[in-house]
């Protein structure tokens, strides 16, 4: 059976896991948490594509492709999430499942981050557990029926 198609979208300042603010983001960089979803997607029936940008507009169009092509979507929209309605309104259009993530646990952080404009136009979100975050929403998305 052929592998269903699955893209996980990173947004701003995630290119520079590993590096960044360790001590609340931890050692994982970008590549590794590419590997990872890769090699957790062979094992579910997955074909993971891991993409990364700094830019909104890049990322909107990406939730665009993945709107007219069906895929679902892994999204750490970073940042975005606690602001941009312009993510939100192409999550809106998301005609498969789109699983929000973040590494960290916003909701425990920073008053700006305990609000996600994303959330309510996603299937679902998981956060808090790193990269283990990632793996749950892949999971999630292959026992989801198609
Ligand atoms: C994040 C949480 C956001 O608040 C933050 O802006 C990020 C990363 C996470 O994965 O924990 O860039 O999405």
């Amino acid at each position: 059976m052929a592998k269903r198609n699955v893209l996980v979208l990173n947004g701003p300042n995630l290119g520079m896991l590993g590096a960044r603010e360790p001590e609340v983001y931890g050692h994982t960089t970008l590549a590794d948490l590419e590997r990872a979803c890769r090699e957790a997607g062979e094992s579910l029936g997955l074909s993971v594509e891991v993409r990364q940008t700094d830019d909104e507009a890049e990322l909107v169009g990406w939730l665009h492709q993945a709107a007219t092509d069906s895929l679902p979507v892994v999204l750490n929209p970073a940042a975005f999430t606690h602001y941009s309605y312009a993510l939100r309104d192409a999550v809106a259009m998301r005609t498969a499942p789109l699983i929000e993530v973040h590494l960290t646990n916003p909701a425990a952080r920073e008053e700006f981050r305990r609000h996600s404009v994303v959330a309510e136009v996603a299937s679902g979100t998981v956060a808090g557990f790193g990269l283990a975050s990632y793996l749950l929403a892949l999971q999630a998305i292959a026992h989801e029926p198609t």
